[in-house]
């Protein structure tokens, strides 16, 4: 009986979408082999060169747009569809492949391709399929519109939410994330002190593979099934 109220908390990286034909971004020929981050995911690249970051995030919204839901994203949603307790999705994806598989309520802590954002104002609304730095913000009427992506140096969406979330984990599980880059690589230590079972699930051991209690390495279209198989085997 006990066990069926465990919360579980994921995170997800780009690896959960790699087999979805979204690029990651450190894997060798990943978007960080072909970009700067300081151009394209910073807001002094934005100051910089809006237009070659809107270009950027144009191009990744229509690749994403022509993505689909792997077994990995389905079998998540599945997992919150069918576990008695609650199961929280964090992401650090952009795109909208977990909501597509059938996940919902999914914290999207960098941010979405959806998302337009006013960087005058804070008013948010729905991308267009192609955003423009001259584009006016439907609230101020200014031409300072972004992509409503977190990029480095600014404060991940969601973190009260999350923290609250992962101290109350019963379960931790990460996957497919390189765990290069916080807060989020350090959730799993936050999972951990709260007393939960943390599972590392990607391709390789991530920089932070130590902290993990349990480990299941391949491909997150076979594992992640595999693991959630397992764990609704319990419930
Ligand atoms: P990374 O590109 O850093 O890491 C992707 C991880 O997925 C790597 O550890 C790969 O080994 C693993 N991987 C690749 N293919 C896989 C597969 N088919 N199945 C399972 N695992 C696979 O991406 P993230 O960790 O998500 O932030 O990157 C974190 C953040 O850094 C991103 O949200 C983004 C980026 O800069 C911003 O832009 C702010």
């Amino acid at each position: 009986m006990e066990k069926s109220a465990e919360k579980i908390v994921i995170l997800t990286g780009a690896g959960i979408s790699a087999e979805s034909g979204l690029g990651t971004f450190r894997d060798e020929d990943g978007l960080w082999a072909k970009h700067r981050i300081e151009d394209v995911a910073t807001p002094e690249g934005f100051a910089r060169d809006p237009d070659l970051v809107h270009a950027f995030y144009n191009a990744r919204r229509a690749q994403s747009a022509d993505a689909s839901p792997n077994a990995a994203h389905t079998a998540l949603g599945e997992l919150q569809r069918s576990w008695p307790g609650e199961v929280v999705i964090i992401t650090q994806n952009v795109d909208g492949l977990h909501e597509q598989g059938g996940a919902e309520a999914v914290l999207h802590m960098h941010g979405t391709l959806d998302g337009a954002l006013c960087a005058a104002c804070d008013h948010r609304w729905p991308a267009p399929a192609s955003m423009s730095p001259t584009e006016l913000c439907p609230a101020c009427a200014q031409p300072r519109t972004r992509p409503d992506i977190v990029w480095f140096g600014e404060m991940p969406y969601f973190m009260e939410a999350i923290y609250d979330h992962l101290a109350e984990a019963d379960i931790f599980a990460s996957i497919g994330t390189s765990g290069q880059v916080y807060p989020a690589a350090a959730f799993v230590q936050e999972a951990q002190m709260a007393g939960a079972h943390t599972v590392e699930l990607n391709l390789e051991p991530s920089a932070g593979a130590s902290s993990f209690a349990e480990s299941r390495l391949g491909r997150a279209s076979e594992i992640v099934p595999h693991w959630t198989g397992d764990i609704l085997a319990r419930a």
